[in-house]
């Protein structure tokens, strides 16, 4: 791993990865961590050495280091509410080494109104947090950003941008717009001691960077399965237009998956275990509910044939597998490949210690196939939540 350098950490699947504990370890050689793209749809957990629990939803996942810089890019959008409670729930006052971007814009009240109303009809499954209205208003320039909530001019602007929401929202828009003002205003107090600037200029000075994705490469709005998909770019293209670096900041990029696949919300899932039994088993030992929503997380055998494309669509240098430890009660595993046919494994069917030499055969067979298929070499196995249950080739 380079120390100095952008590494890039990223979903090769439909999110749920397991990224946050990946992005947690290798934080502890680098200087800056910085989040590009989505917003509180995502809940990056972290289990501390002395098995602590935390889930960050806007802060960088590494946000409980001590003297690193961390950076909310411009391609996020960012829930105020959500962002103030995670701070303040932070051990130690962050504020200082937070740079938020003036540019990232802000998920607003009517965006998460929008967003539940809309999705009985479009079955998407969002989150509910508000997301895709929030990027909607982005593209459509009537979004409200960071840099906004500090200068006048807010109140019309939250005005202009109420308006375009008609159908979903109460009226009259100036008394609600006016609410929603003060509102905001009040939340962007909490946010005020931070460093509001241009993070893209900040980054510029900066040598050690991690970037850390969020959501996955199946989930991308232009590369995944759409219309089944988040609103922003999940994938390589997000680091440099959310982070606002040039693609010479990058020099590695790891791409972080599961042993099996997840997904949640609704969309094409073609590795998907229809043996409720089995998937019901897998789900409780791998304890597959969203981190944000709750929602008992689909299932299915791991989707090789995806992450191979999510490996060329990313350049992905090294990867990192997670939770194998979560198969190891089974008798036998499967991987979809990419003609659509499965490759069936016996199950190893003991405890997978957190050094190579130690597994047996099979685990290391599984394993072995994995990386051959993929032609990408794998820098981490994850075989527990603990930051010790690491191995690290790389
Ligand atoms: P949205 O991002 O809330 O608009 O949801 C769009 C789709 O992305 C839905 O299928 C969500 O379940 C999924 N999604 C969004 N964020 C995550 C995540 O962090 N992990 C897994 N799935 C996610």
């Amino acid at each position: 791993m380079f120390i100095n350098g952008g590494t890039v950490v990223l979903g090769a699947e439909a999110g749920d990865e397991g990224k946050g504990r990946i992005v947690d370890v290798l934080a502890q050689n680098k200087q800056t961590i910085v989040r590009y793209s989505g917003g509180c749809n995502a809940g990056h957990t972290i289990i501390d050495d002395a098995g602590n629990k935390s889930v960050f939803r806007l802060l960088p996942s590494a946000a409980l280091h001590r003297d690193k810089s961390f950076v909310l890019g411009q391609g996020m959008v960012i829930d105020l509410a959500v962002l103030a409670s995670e701070i303040s729930a932070l051990p130690t006052d962050i504020s200082k080494n937070l740079y938020i971007s003036q540019n990232a814009h802000i998920v607003m009240p009517y965006h998460i109104m929008v967003d539940a109303a809309r999705d009985r009809d479009l079955q998407i499954g969002t989150t509910k947090k508000g997301i895709g209205p929030a990027y909607e208003d982005k593209v459509r320039r009537t979004g409200i950003r960071i840099g906004d909530l500090f200068c006048t001019g807010l109140g019309d602007k939250i005005l202009t941008a109420v308006r375009q929401w008609d159908s979903f929202l109460q009226k009259p828009y100036l008394k609600y717009a006016n609410n929603i003002t003060e509102q905001i205003l009040v939340l962007a107090s909490k946010i005020e001691s931070c460093n509001i600037c241009d993070t893209s200029k900040f980054l510029e000075g900066e040598t050690s960077i991690l970037f850390e994705g969020a959501q996955g490469t199946i989930l991308d709005i232009d590369h995944g399965t759409y219309p089944f998909v988040t609103s922003s770019s999940t994938t390589i293209g997000g680091v440099l237009t959310g982070a606002g670096v040039s693609h010479k900041k990058i020099n590695e990029v790891v791409g972080v998956f599961k042993a099996y696949t997840t997904r949640v919300g609704n969309g094409p899932f073609p590795s998907e275990i229809l043996d409720d039994l089995l998937a019901k088993n897998i789900r409780e030992i791998g304890n597959e509910y969203g981190s944000v929503t709750k929602r008992p997380r689909r299932v299915g055998w791991l989707d090789v044939g995806a992450v191979k494309r999510s490996c060329t669509i990313n350049g992905i240098d090294t990867l990192a597998i997670t939770k194998i430890d979560v198969l190891s009660y089974l008798d036998q595993i499967k991987l979809y490949l990419d003609d659509g046919s499965y490759k069936t494994f016996d199950g190893w069917q003991e405890h997978l210690a957190a050094d190579w030499d130690l597994w047996p055969s099979k685990a290391k067979s599984f394993i072995s196939f994995i990386e051959d298929y993929l032609g990408v070499k794998l820098g981490f196995i994850s075989v527990g939540p603990r930051r010790n249950q690491l191995i690290r080739f790389a």
